[in-house]
């Protein structure tokens, strides 16, 4: 293979033999790895071609003018470039994560050390102790990522790392390590936001979808609705104006004593229960209105529970013995019909309900939950008008919400699109596969060392 020369750039020369038209562009600053990820050849160019490749050249901080208008630099076939190997790192709440993803889609690992033992025995995510128990577990995880990829970091082609939002101190345990992994390897960073990271989750392992889509964000700390374009452009519909869905779960389990983290308790409790036990109230808002409010049904269920009394010491069986012949379809007692967020903060006492199923209880308030989640998915949907629907973030785990999401978006002939379980909650795996997307709609993080990490980030 001949060394080429660029224009302003000193020499050109082979360093692949895997890549025929893979070259090393020696630039006015220093070596510039090109050719590996974009695998490219040189022609007589035109202005316009020249200007692109300028773009590309600039994600590897060669100097703006190294490629002069006399030269082309011919992008390979698209799936010959998008050949990227990444390894992402998620530290925004409670997991510490790493994985290790090809082309955005292929998952080779994708390692996820849970803090649930730690932070269950105060109800919640405890800030410091999250931060604490990351500095302990990021390098163990990632090299678990590493040796269950089979990959050398030397292989990688880019770090990718969540930046926000999320906790401040949890984030920087993970911004701290890519850093010095993308420094010490001298690999570029991507910096991802977790939100658009959940988005990935629903497409991971599969093609990536072509069509504009509505997404449904609901998880720990947000529940939003974005539309999402092919050139992966969000934008932002609604959101919640109080807490977020997953929130709500967790807050409604830690007043019945359920633990943490609680959704999944109450996914459980209400497989057994009526749905239509109680009547809790939906905040609608106003008509038309994308956004969501769940304070409303939360403090419902505390009102109830003040009235009533806790059901926790009841144990299983005796609650399935009081139950019987209860709470069937029909005999639905309402809490609250008035869906607005003012109405929405009371909660009225319903005869007979101090000898109530907990999993009645589970039940009637998801019920109310996912209702609300649903109808506004699909109503964003027709507002935006797209046929296709992602729903991602922890609470898309819930099978009452997935079964009903399957149910309601074949009824109005739209596609869904749900993660598998084990992305739907935060993982390392939708970090690295947002980041590809990233990096083709922005490049590289410039200046990584200067990243901070954003505790609110939001489209
Ligand atoms: N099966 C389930 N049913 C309902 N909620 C669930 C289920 N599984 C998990 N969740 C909820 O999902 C949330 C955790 O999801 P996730 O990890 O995406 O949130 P987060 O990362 O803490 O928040 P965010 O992504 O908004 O920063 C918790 O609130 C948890 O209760
Ligand atoms: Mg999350």
């Amino acid at each position: 293979m001949v060394p080429l020369q660029l224009a302003g750039a000193r020499s050109m020369e082979p360093t692949d033999s895997r890549f025929p038209a893979s070259f090393r562009a020696v630039g006015h600053d220093g070596f510039c790895e090109i050719g590996k990820t974009f695998g490219v050849t040189v022609h007589r160019a035109s202005h316009s071609e020249v200007e692109r490749i300028n773009k590309i050249f600039r994600l590897f901080h060669v100097p703006h003018d190294s490629v002069g208008p006399c030269l082309r630099i011919q992008l390979p076939i698209r799936s010959r470039w998008s050949i990227m190997l990444i390894l992402g790192i998620e530290t925004s709440c409670d997991e510490t994560a790493a994985a290790v993803v090809e082309d955005g889609k292929r998952v080779l690992s994708d390692v996820v050390s849970s803090q649930v033992a730690v932070h269950s025995p105060y109800g919640g995510v405890v800030p410091e102790l999250a931060s604490r128990k990351h500095v302990e577990m990021i390098l163990p995880v990632i090299a678990e990522a590493l040796t269950q990829a089979g990959k050398e970091p030397a292989q990688l082609d880019a770090i990718a790392v969540t930046q926000g939002p999320g906790l401040v101190g949890a984030l920087l345990v993970g911004l701290g390590a890519a850093k010095a992994m993308a420094y010490s390897l001298r690999k570029p960073l991507i910096a991802v936001n977790h939100l658009e990271g959940h988005m990935h989750a629903a497409f991971l392992g599969k093609e990536p979808i072509t069509n504009p889509f509505v997404c449904l964000v609901v998880s720990g700390g947000h529940t939003a609705l974005y539309r999402v374009n092919p050139d992966s452009q969000i934008k932002f519909l609604g959101t919640t104006r109080d807490d977020a869905a997953g929130e709500a779960f967790d807050k409604v389990a830690k007043l019945l004593g359920l633990g943490y983290p609680g959704g999944v308790v109450i996914d459980r409790l209400a497989a057994n229960g009526n749905p239509h036990a109680f009547r809790f109230p939906k905040a609608y808002l106003e008509k038309g209105s994308l956004d969501f409010s769940f304070s409303g049904i939360k403090t419902a269920v505390a009102n109830f529970v003040r009235r009533f009394g806790p059901p926790a010491e009841q144990t299983a069986g005796e609650r399935g013995q009081r139950a019987e012949g209860r709470g069937q379809r029909g005999e639905e007692r309402n809490f609250d019909a008035q869906p607005t967020t003012s109405d929405t903060q009371r909660a009225e006492a319903v005869p007979g309900a101090d000898s109530y199923r907990l999993e009645d209880l589970a039940a009637s308030f998801q019920e109310a939950v996912v209702d609300v989640l649903v109808d506004k998915t699909i109503m964003a949907a027709k507002a935006a008008g797209v046929s296709d629907v992602a729903v991602v973030g922890g609470v898309s785990a819930n099978r009452h919400l997935r079964q009903r999401l399957a149910e309601e978006i074949r009824c109005h002939h739209l596609r869904l699109h749900l993660p598998s379980l084990r992305y739907c909650t935060d993982n390392a795996a939708m970090i690295a596969a947002a980041a590809f997307t990233v990096w083709k709609r922005a490049g590289f993080s410039q200046n990584f060392f200067d990243l901070d990490a954003v505790s609110r980030w939001f489209y």
